[in-house]
């Protein structure tokens, strides 16, 4: 997540430490949201004691799973390539090799997998990983196996996860699951079910246990982070059914948040994914007093037109966010905001898409990640709305506010140069071997030259120069946090 979609990581394979005794040989790929990595490292830790040691090789695995993203049509086309490719090895050098579908692709197609498709033997949605030993000795005997069953209280917050292909440095910690606010663009609601929170205390146990490791920055995760709310287990939706000792001693996104700084005052804070129509300021005024929580909010805003946001069901106006981001502002004077922005989405008039943009220059964001709507089937726009804007018109919007956004990322790194900012240090920048990269407070990438640091320092650097999306330095030293 962070955002979420990070392309680098699009695809990875999880290699984990092998344990003792284990012999079956584990293949797990992830794509889409963060949440589905992290997702991944619950699966293989749920399989570690279940006899399986992972591999990066696919060619040895005895079973292969893809956590698999449903979010636009290129994410869904991208894993049928892959199923064709394991298919393919599985036919020519290991028949013995079983293959599963793990994620929202699972949880939408269901069993359509294993009876029009043929490609799968096992399909598991995503609040199903705990039956996921039983599913796999169906398929040892020979069966294909199933659950796509959709959970009220599932959070798998009793699972540790194993830390996959880790930096050692940051890591992501989940602390809802689902969404209730039904976009009407977004499958993830009918993927992934109903929004329910983790237990305040198994997240502070996960992030103390993260600390004691050596880890430096944590990023709490949920399709709605703001919606957090735990009254003692349940769905959200159900909350005002809940006793009044329970309504008294709920926790709310702005009190984990104070709990998680005050817990570990030298581990950095981020989160992800914040909703304009659910961030209070109370989670500003408390991301404004601790200075280990980051200042950085992602605030999907999707477009800038007030009738486009009510076809799209997110529930605030224009004026509405532009007040939101005035506020922020006002409490967080150095803080980065970043956007998702959907071009195309059905009717959108070229007025309507002028108000993208002119929310774009408003705003100014630091970062985005934009989309060329694409439709869903089963969700409220898939059923009652013609996909109507054609391809040409779609993509040339999506240029112009990508554009726009490349222009905006700039002048905003150009604003920091000159400035001195901690940046915690995460491993070897990808162009070159003699330069750190790290990320400052508000997640922008830094990279500077690596002298006597080391992966997990927290370092003052100087910015000197910078492109669009990196700032370039020199340390001066130690910061105050280490
Ligand atoms: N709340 C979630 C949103 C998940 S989807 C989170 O944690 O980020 C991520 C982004 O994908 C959305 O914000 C939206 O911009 C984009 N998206 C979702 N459905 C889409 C669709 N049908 N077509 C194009 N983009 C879509
Ligand atoms: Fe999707 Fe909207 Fe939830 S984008 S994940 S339905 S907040």
């Amino acid at each position: 997540m962070e955002k979420i979609i990070d392309e680098n990581k699009q695809g990875e394979s999880l290699n984990l430490k092998s344990k003792d005794g284990n012999t079956r040989k584990l293949f797990i790929e992830s794509y889409g949201c963060q949440m589905n990595f992290s997702d991944s490292e619950i699966v293989a830790s749920i399989l570690s004691k279940e006899g399986f040691n992972t591999t990066k090789e696919l060619e040895e695995a005895d079973l292969v799973l893809v956590n698999t993203c449903s979010i636009r049509d290129k994410a869904e086309q991208t894993v049928r390539k892959r199923l064709e490719k394991y298919n393919a090895v599985k036919k020519d050098k290991n028949p013995k090799m079983k293959i599963g579908v793990l994620g929202c692709m699972a949880e939408r197609l269901k069993s359509k997998f294993l009876e029009e498709e043929k490609m799968v033997d096992l399909v598991v949605g995503p609040d199903a990983y705990k039956d996921l030993p039983n599913l796999i000795s169906e398929v040892d005997d020979g069966r294909n196996a199933i659950n796509v069953i959709l959970s009220k209280e599932e959070t798998y917050g009793d699972v540790a996860p194993v830390r996959l292909n880790s930096n050692g440095v940051t890591a992501f910690v989940s602390i809802t699951r689902g969404c209730d606010n039904m976009c009407t663009f977004c499958v993830v609601p009918f993927t992934r079910g109903r929004e329910r929170s983790r237990e305040p205390q198994s997240i502070i146990e996960e992030i103390n246990d993260l600390a004691n490791k050596g880890f430096k920055e944590v990023t709490l995760l949920g399709q709605n982070v703001d919606s957090y709310l735990w009254y003692g287990g349940g769905l959200k939706k159900d909350f005002k059914k809940a006793t009044e000792m329970q309504k008294a001693t709920a926790v709310n996104f702005s009190m984990l948040l104070d709990m998680c700084a005050k817990a570990q005052p030298k581990m950095r804070f981020r989160f992800s994914t914040s909703n304009p129509q659910d961030m209070t300021l109370d989670v500003i005024e408390t991301m404004a007093k601790h200075r280990n929580i980051c200042k950085y909010i992602h605030l999907p805003v999707q477009s800038g037109s007030n009738r486009i946001l009510k076809e799209m069901n997110r529930l605030h106006t224009r004026e509405e966010y532009m007040e939101l981001i005035d506020n922020i502002r006002r409490i967080i004077p150095e803080v980065a905001i970043s956007q998702d922005m959907i071009a195309g989405f059905p009717t959108e008039t070229e007025e309507e898409h002028q108000d993208t943009l002119s929310l774009m220059e408003y705003v100014k964001y630091d970062f985005g990640f934009m989309f060329a709507y694409s439709e869903r089937p089963g969700t409220l726009a898939g059923r009652r709305m013609e996909d109507d804007i054609p391809a040409d018109v779609k993509q040339r919007r999506l240029n112009e506010i990508q554009a726009l956004q490349r222009k905006h990322s700039h002048y905003n790194t150009q604003k920091q140069v000159g400035q001195t900012q901690e940046v915690l240090i995460e491993k070897s920048s990808k162009k070159s071997d003699a330069h750190w990269s790290g990320r400052n407070t508000q997640n922008t990438v830094v990279v500077f030259p690596k002298e006597h640091y080391k992966v997990g320092d927290f370092v003052n650097v100087k910015i000197t120069d910078c492109t669009s999306a990196t700032l370039i330095g020199e340390a001066v030293g130690y910061s105050d946090n280490n």
